[in-house]
């Protein structure tokens, strides 16, 4: 007997980086596939021990159900920070999610009916595009460059298609690593206000930045219609499960019931016991010693990208995040660029799951927050020497036919 599953989960593509996961958890392989954090980062004693004080002073506030818009210290922390950032956030237009990921979804289940178009840029992050698949929605992308999404093609792409709502990374995009240039979003945002179209900013790399001065956010510029979501996964430990999205009050609460019809609420213990840490912790600190280290590692793999890539591969240069985005020489196939590298024992990721519309099969996407820098220059070596034997192979056969 088969069993009936919804139109809407019919058209949602599976995460090619979970699948590839699977595969790079062999012990011999380096992986640079995953967008993980560095373990060695996460502050385990000390959330340890907020876990273990909000248990000892609260535990009846701290196990019992919580309201759906989240701990109100929570909010009030992340409506400072956000304000910081020029953004006019209170504890009333903050809602805390279960990661950012579960923002993505309930900003689009509360904004996009069946047939809605959404803007994204190619490529974009995938779990976003199978959050908006579920609604049944198309996804329209426009592409993007070193210097973001390129936003002088959204006037246009938005009198054709009438999106309903932007999806944008402007911090370090997942998967380029590029930044959105300051007048690009400026750009974005007067399009955007004039158009009258809702723009979600996903940031979660934006406290990763590890060069150069920090960009205003979109939510700074195009207030009333962003939706802007950040997380802790990046910057205390993913396994928290902890974010947050601030946004036009009105629709906040249209979003607070969709999340109650959803989980409640995000786990009392885990808001309770951040808040707990962030009364103690230096969490500006420890953003700079992760910050310093991942600077560390971009950089090694950069020096390295650099003595051990055949000519014709060109790589970005991120100023933060967890990725850089490697452009193959011509001839290569990033699929066959991954098997061949697994055979070297080292995994990347394919570029091509990223894309939105036709194939394209000349990328890679390269994680360096977790692996060390040793792991990276022997990672980036192995992967070279893939890249060199597959282009020697490829001339090969070419002469073999002449
Ligand atoms: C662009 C982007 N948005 C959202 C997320 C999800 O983050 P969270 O762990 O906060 O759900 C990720 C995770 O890698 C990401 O890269």
């Amino acid at each position: 007997m088969t069993i009936h599953t919804a139109r809407r989960m019919q058209g949602m593509p599976a995460s090619a980086v979970r699948e590839i996961l699977k595969v790079a958890e062999r012990p011999d392989v380096l992986s640079f596939a995953g967008g993980l954090p560095a373990p060695e980062l996460f502050p385990a004693r000390e959330l340890g021990q907020a876990f273990e004080a909000v248990l000892r002073k609260s535990p009846g506030a701290a196990l019992q159900y919580g309201i759906t818009e989240g701990f109100l210290p929570l909010r009030a922390w992340v409506a400072d920070r956000l304000r910081a950032r020029g953004i006019a956030a209170t504890p009333e237009s903050v809602v805390v999610v279960s990661g950012s990921q579960q923002g993505i979804d309930l900003t689009a289940r509360v904004l996009l009916d069946p047939g809605a178009t959404v803007l994204v840029e190619n490529p974009s992050y995938l779990a976003a595009l199978q959050a908006f698949t579920a609604y049944e929605v198309d996804v329209v992308a426009l592409p993007g460059d070193s210097d973001g999404l390129r936003t002088d093609l959204l006037e246009d792409a938005i009198r054709e298609h009438q999106p309903a709502l932007i999806y944008v990374v402007p911090e370090f995009q997942n998967p380029r690593g590029a930044t959105l240039a300051s007048h690009r979003r400026h750009e974005l945002a007067a399009v955007a206000l004039r158009h009258g179209v809702p723009v979600l900013e996903d940031d979660p790399y934006g406290a990763l930045r590890f060069r150069g001065t920090p960009s205003t956010p979109v939510a700074a510029l195009a207030g009333d219609l962003t939706f802007h979501l950040g997380t802790f996964s990046k910057t205390l430990a993913p396994g928290l499960r902890l974010g947050w999205v601030h946004g036009p009050r009105p629709v906040m609460r249209t979003l607070t019931i969709a999340k109650q019809a959803c989980d409640l609420h995000t786990a009392t213990l885990t808001q309770h016991a951040v808040v707990e840490l962030l009364r103690s912790f230096d969490y500006d600190a420890h953003l700079e010693v992760i910050r310093a280290e991942y600077r560390l590692r971009c950089e090694a793999m950069l020096r390295t990208l650099e003595h051990t890539m055949p000519p014709g591969t060109r790589w970005s240069t991120p100023d933060g995040g967890l990725f850089l985005w490697l452009e193959l020489p011509p001839g290569l196939r990033d699929d066959e660029v991954f098997h061949a590298a697994i055979e070297h024992s080292v995994a990347v990721v394919p570029g091509n799951g990223f894309f939105v519309g036709p194939p394209q099969h000349g990328f890679l996407r390269l994680n360096f927050s977790n692996q060390s820098v040793e792991n990276i220059e022997l990672g980036m070596a192995r992967l070279g020497r893939t890249l060199h034997e597959l282009l020697a192979r490829s001339s090969a056969d070419a002469m073999g036919i002449q």
